[in-house]
C-alpha cells in the first residue's frame, strides 16, 4: 500500500469544467492508469485542497462522487482509500431484488446514476471477452463478410473526381451526393423520400440524439421502448429528458401502455420495429397502425429506427412504420454503419423538410457536420457494392440463425423459449420463470460463451429472465458450438436452483 503524501496527483488543465469535476477527473485517471492502486490511501482533502489551491469542499465533492461510483471508500479516522475490489458490475448492482421482467418502470434515474450504470455494464460485459470464448453478444455486423481491399477501392473512387469538394465543411445536412444516394437506397427498399429530407449523421446514434434535442425544444415527453438498445435511453437523457419506458409484450410495442403512460401529454416515442434490438421481433402491421393512430390523435411524434430493416432474409417486409406516420412529426433513423462497418460512423435521419430545417441548428452546434471524405466513401458504397454486400450478409445471417435454432432445439432444457427472427442479427431467449440470465451469463463466461443478459437492454435492469443471443459472427459451426455451451450453462443454472422445467414465459 502506498502512502498518500508522495502521490503525484496533478489537477488537469482548465478545460472549462467545474473545479470539482477536474478534481474528480485527476483522481479517477490516477486510478484508471494504475498510479493509484486498490488499497492505496488517497491524499487527504486538506492536503489536496492545499496542493491544488482549491476549496476543501471542492475536493470533498469529488471524493463523494468517486465514492458513489464505488471507486473510493472512506474510513472515519483512517482516511480515504481506493477500493480494493473493482466496483463490481455485480449482479446485485444491476438487478433489483424482485426479478420481475415486465414490472412497472422503476423511479426515474438521475443522469448521474445512468452514467454509473452504463459504466458498470460496459465493465461487466468486458469480462466476457476471454480468448477462446464464442461471442453470442451480437448486435453488430460481422467484419468477416467485408472483401479485402474494399475500403481502399471506395476511398479511391471517392477521391477520383474533384477531391476539393471534400476539403471544407460539408454542411450540417451532409454531402449532397450521399443524401441523394441514401434517398435512392430507401426508394429501392420501398420508402420514397426526397434528398432534402435526409440529414447525414455520425451513426444513427446521433440521429436519435438530434430527435432528442428537437423533442426537448418542443417540450415533448420521451417514451422509449423496453427492452431496447440502452444507447437510445441515454441519448434522450443527455438532452434532459426524464425517459419513460414502454414495454414490448408478446411481439409488439405496447401502444396501450404508451397511451396510459403519456396520459394525453405530447410526446415522442422511439421504436425499432424491424428485427428489434434485442428481441429480433418485427412489429406487426396492426401494431404499427396503432402507434401511428396514437401519433395522429395525441399530436405525438415517432422515431422509427430502421437500422436492421435491410437485413431481412425471410418473409415479407411489413409496410415501413415511417410511411404510416403523420407528416411533420415523423423520423426515420437509418445506418450505413450497421449494414457495413460500424467504424464508418455514417447514419442518417429522415424527417419532413420543415423539421429538417429545425434540426440543422442543433446539428451545427453538435459538430458542424460529418467528415466529408467518410461521407463520400459511404456514397460510393451505396451506389456500388451495397446491394451485393447486404445480400451476402443476409445469407450469412440466415445460415447462422438456422444453426442457432437447430442447436437451441437440440440442446436447451425444456421450458426455455426463444424468438425466431426473420432477419437481423439477434434473438431473445427466455428462461423458465424466475431463473436469472445474469447467472447464465456468469456460468457462460466460465464455459467459453458470451451472451448479453436481459438487464443490459433496460436502464431499469428489468428483463432478468431473458437474454439476447447474437448470431451475427463466426461460422454456423461456431454458433452451434456456442449455443451448446450456453445450453450447458442454462442447465447448470436451472439444476442449481431446482427450477421446474415447464414454467415457460410466452415470447
Ligand atoms: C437499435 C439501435 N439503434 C441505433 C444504434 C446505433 O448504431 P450506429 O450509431 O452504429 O448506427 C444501435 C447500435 O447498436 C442499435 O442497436
Amino acid at each position: 500500500m502506498k502512502t498518500a503524501a508522495s502521490m503525484p496527483l496533478r489537477l488537469g488543465a482548465d478545460d472549462g469544467a467545474p473545479l470539482y469535476r477536474r478534481a474528480e477527473g485527476a483522481i479517477r485517471s490516477a486510478i484508471e492508469d494504475g498510479r493509484l492502486k486498490p488499497g492505496d490511501r488517497v491524499p487527504s482533502v486538506v492536503d489536496l485542497a492545499a496542493r491544488w489551491k482549491v476549496h476543501k469542499l471542492t475536493v470533498l465533492k469529488a471524493f463523494r462522487r468517486l465514492e458513489a461510483d464505488g471507486l473510493l471508500e472512506s474510513h472515519v479516522g483512517r482516511g480515504t482509500f481506493v477500493r480494493s475490489a473493482v466496483p463490481s458490475p455485480s449482479p446485485s448492482a444491476l438487478v433489483p431484488a424482485s426479478s420481475a421482467t415486465r414490472a412497472a418502470p422503476p423511479a426515474p434515474r438521475t443522469p448521474r446514476q445512468r452514467e454509473a450504470y452504463d459504466r458498470r455494464l460496459r465493465e461487466w460485459m468486458a469480462s466476457a471477452r476471454r480468448s477462446g470464448a464464442i461471442d453470442l453478444v451480437g448486435g453488430v455486423p460481422s467484419a468477416e463478410g467485408i472483401p479485402d481491399g474494399l475500403l481502399g477501392r471506395l476511398a479511391q473512387k471517392a477521391l477520383s473526381k474533384d477531391p476539393q469538394r471534400l476539403y471544407g465543411y460539408g454542411g450540417p445536412a451532409g454531402l449532397p451526393e450521399l443524401r441523394e444516394a441514401i434517398a435512392r437506397t430507401l426508394a429501392r427498399e420501398g420508402t420514397e423520400v426526397s434528398p432534402e429530407d435526409v440529414i447525414v449523421t455520425n451513426g444513427s446514434q446521433q440521429a436519435i440524439a438530434l430527435v432528442a434535442a428537437w423533442a426537448r425544444d418542443e417540450g415533448r415527453a420521451a417514451f422509449v421502448e423496453t427492452p431496447s438498445f440502452t444507447g437510445i435511453d441515454g441519448a434522450f437523457a443527455l438532452f434532459g429528458h426524464d425517459v419513460q419506458s414502454v414495454p414490448w409484450a408478446d411481439g409488439a410495442f405496447d401502444v396501450a401502455a404508451l397511451r396510459a403512460s403519456a396520459g394525453g401529454r405530447r410526446g415522442v416515442a422511439y421504436v425499432c420495429p424491424d428485427f428489434h434490438n434485442p428481441t429480433g421481433w418485427t412489429m406487426p402491421v396492426d401494431a404499427r397502425r396503432a402507434l401511428a393512430a396514437w401519433a395522429r390523435e395525441e399530436d405525438g411524434a415517432v422515431v422509427d429506427d430502421e437500422i436492421f430493416r435491410p437485413m431481412r432474409f425471410e418473409g415479407e417486409a411489413p409496410q415501413s412504420l415511417y410511411s404510416l406516420l403523420p407528416a411533420g412529426r415523423r423520423f426515420l433513423a437509418g445506418s450505413v454503419s450497421k449494414s457495413f462497418m460500424t467504424g464508418l460512423r455514417v447514419g442518417f435521419l429522415v424527417a419532413d423538410a420543415p423539421v429538417v430545417a429545425d434540426l440543422l441548428t442543433p446539428r451545427r452546434h453538435m459538430d458542424l457536420g460529418s467528415p466529408a471524405l467518410v461521407q463520400a466513401i459511404a456514397a460510393a458504397f451505396l451506389d456500388d457494392g451495397y446491394e451485393e454486400h447486404v445480400a451476402r450478409m443476409r445469407e450469412a445471417n440466415r445460415a447462422r440463425r438456422d444453426a442457432a435454432l437447430t442447436a437451441l432445439e437440440e440442446a436447451m432444457p425444456k421450458g426455455v423459449r426463444w424468438t425466431r427472427p426473420e432477419g437481423g442479427f439477434q434473438m431473445w431467449v427466455t428462461l423458465p420463470d424466475g431463473a436469472s440470465s445474469i447467472d447464465v451469463f456468469l456460468e457462460g463466461v466460465d464455459r467459453g460463451v458470451a451472451i448479453a443478459p436481459g438487464p443490459v437492454s433496460d436502464t431499469g435492469s428489468r428483463w432478468t429472465s431473458s437474454f439476447r443471443l447474437g448470431y451475427g459472427h463466426g461460422t454456423p459451426q461456431d454458433v452451434r458450438e456456442g449455443v451448446r455451451r450456453l445450453a450447458g450453462a442454462v442447465e447448470a443454472v436451472l439444476s442449481r436452483r431446482g427450477a421446474s422445467s415447464h414454467a415457460g414465459i410466452e415470447v
